[in-house]
């Protein structure tokens, strides 16, 4: 069976318009001197799709919540931490459906204040209507949304929890999609793309991809992971689990082996959420060169570990790379006091 039909396959909520964009980063490539070894950069601007401002985890929410209506939910139970872009766009969603929404929220990252507990994300979550369960260290929230999930069917509801960041084998299926996406797009470009440049957190968005080139008969490996949550070893471990659940679920062959997927954990520093030097310097320049916003936990430190790469030679004459947007800017504004403060760092950030 083709991806196109496994997928048609399946129960879908649209919430995106149309594929979206890409386009080259010209004076990005100029600043890295990028253009002179022949290297093409590009992003595909999934930070671009409209509902609650955007980002990655519409597309998995697609298909989870294409589960939830054929499971018969009238409330989405999501979980993250505190400042998740997942939970924000679950909120958004369920709005747009008519769902209730819970949401609940972890301290997985050591920050407070006003700044990281009331702004960004946390403040979207309240006008989008949501529920929030705030928790203490050391409850886990898994076992929390469950039990609340329990309670809501005692009283005649029907839940539906979505955790780990949407990366369900449901949820992953949305960047199956995607990887289809990029190569219908690569066609009509006229060009193919060598690599494609994620970051990594709950793994799902590479397991898709992942699961997408295989069942497309591409190699996997051009799919480059930036682990900013777990340990390289550890995130390419759950990459293969989730991308093999993916394809299993799409009815394809579950075939992918470690060794297909490559994930980096030069980047993610002293640890989930806790920013980088190179995170803040790369925020900056795609800022400053391009007009784009990445964000502070997942998207700013795979855009450090691709102009790394770039530096270290990793990638050459007639390279096309595909970096993926994945939007997260409300996470900005609670870590607005890392920016503002922070000594701007290689000359190509004050560079204009
Ligand atoms: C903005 C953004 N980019 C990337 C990711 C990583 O996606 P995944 O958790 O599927 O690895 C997330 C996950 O929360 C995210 O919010």
């Amino acid at each position: 069976m083709s991806l196109s039909k496994a997928l048609s396959l399946m129960p879908r909520r649209k919430l995106t318009r149309g594929p979206t964009p890409i386009e080259r980063l010209e004076r990005i490539e100029d600043a890295l001197g990028a253009a002179a070894k022949g290297i093409r950069l590009y992003a595909k601007r999934d930070d671009q799709m409209t509902l609650g401002g955007g980002g990655n985890k519409l597309r998995k929410l697609e298909f989870l919540l294409g589960d939830a209506a054929a499971k018969g939910a009238d409330t989405l139970i999501a979980t993250g931490g505190r400042q998740s872009n997942f939970a924000r766009l679950a909120a958004a969603t369920a709005a747009k459906f008519g769902l209730s929404c819970e949401l609940v929220l972890a301290p997985m990252v050591p920050r407070d204040g006003a700044e990281y507990d009331r702004n960004g994300n946390v403040l979207l979550d309240d006008l989008f209507g949501a529920r929030i369960h705030h928790l203490p260290q050391g409850v886990d929230a898994t076992t929390l949304a469950n039990e609340r999930a329990a309670e809501l069917s005692q009283a005649g509801r029907v839940a539906y929890v979505a955790t780990l960041g949407g990366s369900s084998a449901v949820g992953c299926v949305g960047y199956a999609a995607c990887a289809l996406e990029i190569q219908e797009q690569a066609t009509e470009l006229g060009h193919d793309f060598t690599s494609v440049v994620v970051p990594n957190g709950s793994s799902g968005m590479q397991a898709g991809l992942v699961a997408g080139y295989r069942a497309l008969g591409l190699d996997p490996r051009r799919v480059h992971g930036h682990s900013v949550l777990a340990p390289a070893e550890k995130a390419k471990i759950a990459t293969v689990e989730r991308a093999n659940d993916a394809l299993a679920l799409l009815g394809l062959e579950p075939s992918v082996a470690l060794d297909e997927v490559t994930v980096s954990g030069d980047q993610l520093g002293p640890g989930y959420g806790i920013p980088t030097q190179a995170m803040v310097d790369a925020v900056r320049l795609m800022a400053s060169r391009e007009g784009l916003l990445l964000d502070p936990v997942y998207s700013g430190k795979a855009f450090a570990g691709l102009l790394e790469d770039i530096a270290a030679g990793q990638y050459g004459a007639g390279d096309n790379v595909l970096f993926i947007m994945t939007g997260g800017s409300p996470g900005l504004y609670a870590y607005a006091s890392h920016f503002l403060g922070a000594e701007r760092g290689s000359p190509d950030v004050r560079e204009r």
